[in-house]
């Protein structure tokens, strides 16, 4: 089974997109779609990017530690908010500081807000960042509007069924992905 690395953006006191990602943990489990674990940049706190890792001359324990479970994970779901029109700091942060463990990585985007548009403004810089870093956005998304009446702060959709059937659509786009790489790998 593939195992997800799903990273939780937000290190805002008081945040709403973390459910985001504790839905998807759970769907991923209940679904048997693979195995899942939530990187919480909260849990983190890294401190503002100085230096890639590659360069680093003695790096962290939570910085080795983030880097191998992005390395070893077969797809990346990015639990991101959209604050400003953009994404936050503390996922630039993580883009910029690795930089293999990036390469032909699937990854699939949900953007969050407390507003209607579900944060689809972050998409297109956030993608174009990870196209940068030569990781494999995959084409599908998962906004979430209105976070707080969506998602309980156990993670649990208000509306399963439908929320379900969405999340489905957009995880089989990330497993396809992954299954495609897998096939390939020959010809890295
Ligand atoms: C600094 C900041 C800027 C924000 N900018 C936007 C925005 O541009 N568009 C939007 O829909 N929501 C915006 N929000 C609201 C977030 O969408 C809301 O906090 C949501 O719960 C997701 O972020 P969270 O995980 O930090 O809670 C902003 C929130 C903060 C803290």
């Amino acid at each position: 089974m593939p195992h997800i690395a799903i990273i939780s953006a937000s290190v805002r006191t008081g945040r709403h997109s973390h459910r985001v990602a504790m839905y998807f943990k759970k769907f991923i489990e209940e679904n048997k779609s693979g195995t899942a674990e939530i990187l919480d940049l909260n849990q983190y706190q890294f401190p503002v990017f100085n230096e890639r890792l590659k360069f680093q001359p003695s790096p962290s324990a939570p910085v080795l530690d983030f880097a191998n479970r992005i390395k070893t994970a077969d797809g990346v779901i990015i639990v991101t908010p959209e604050y400003n029109g953009g994404y936050p700091a503390a996922i630039k942060n993580v883009v910029d500081l690795l930089y293999d463990e990036w390469f032909k990585k699937p990854i699939a985007i949900s953007t969050v807000s407390d507003g209607v548009f579900g944060g689809t403004q972050v998409i297109t810089s956030l993608q174009f960042s990870l196209w940068k870093i030569r990781s494999w956005t995959v084409p599908a998304m998962f906004p979430v509007p209105k976070v707080g009446e969506m998602f309980d702060e156990n993670g649990n959709a208000t509306d399963k069924a439908k929320t379900d059937k969405r999340a489905m659509t957009f995880i089989k786009e990330l497993l396809w992905c992954i299954e495609a790489k897998k096939r390939m790998s020959d010809y890295q």
